[in-house]
């Protein structure tokens, strides 16, 4: 992966020195910071692919960001601090795992697709609300489903405690109680409530793909790859 390619140098030197944005924008009016030998002390000068930046003359070289797809198993969480539970970077075998995040969410109960990075730019274009990237889930049903559920997911659907309705979202029905549904938001339990505005019940609920990445099936509950280069632009 090219990295470093036309990154911001205060970002660059943040992440290289491990330093806050502020602390690196100070060192940089100080004159502290040179490119290719060169003194630079606008913030925003993007680095060229291979450029050599120095801090008070110490080479920085930028930590390697990481990026990986984890098949999440029942009853492990998605969040940084265990509480008592198995979290989903437990379950890495990973140098510096710490440094690690879960982009987004799954309930504890929720299998599948979790994809975790320490790249915080990558997590957030990813999260962030206006990008409205499809999440594709395989849900299965307490009650059977009316066909009719498709048009409702289609048109939006209040859920209860909220007073603007879901984007509009793609139902599949594929068995009477089984559906694949995708959605381009991530409202707190947004599938299940979706399904509960129905009068239904989820009972078990799994993420197959984000934005078009699609959880690899030789992946068994627990396990996890490095995602390729394609799938981290994708996303991008
Ligand atoms: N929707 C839910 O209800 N739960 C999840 O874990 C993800 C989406």
């Amino acid at each position: 992966m090219s990295g470093a390619a036309g990154m911001r140098l205060d970002r660059y030197v943040s992440q290289a020195a491990g330093l806050s944005r502020a602390a690196v924008r100070t060192l940089l009016r100080r004159g502290a910071v040179s490119v290719d030998g060169i003194v630079v002390k606008s913030a925003d000068l993007h680095v060229p692919a291979g450029g050599r930046v120095e801090l008070e003359g110490a080479v920085l070289a930028l930590p390697g960001l990481r990026y990986f797809m984890l098949n999440k198993p029942l009853d492990v969480v998605c969040s940084t601090s265990d509480g008592g539970h198995l979290t989903v970077l437990g379950l890495l075998d990973e140098p510096r795992r710490e440094l690690l995040h879960p982009v987004g969410r799954l309930d504890r109960d929720t299998t599948g697709l979790v994809l975790l990075t320490d790249d915080g730019q990558w997590s957030h274009g990813i999260t962030a609300p206006r990008r409205h990237r499809d999440k594709v889930y395989c849900a299965t049903l307490a009650e059977a489903l009316a066909a009719s559920a498709v048009e409702r997911f289609a048109a939006g659907l209040m859920l209860k405690g909220e007073d603007r309705a879901t984007l509009p979202a793609r139902l599949e029905i594929l068995a009477p109680t089984v559906a694949r549904v995708t959605v381009q938001e991530g409202r707190y339990h947004q599938v299940k409530r979706m399904f509960a505005a129905l009068g239904n019940h989820v009972t078990a609920l799994h993420r197959e793909a984000i934005g078009g990445v699609v959880l690899d099936p030789a992946l068994a509950p627990g396990e996890y790859r490095a995602l390729r280069e394609d799938e981290v632009e994708a996303l991008r």
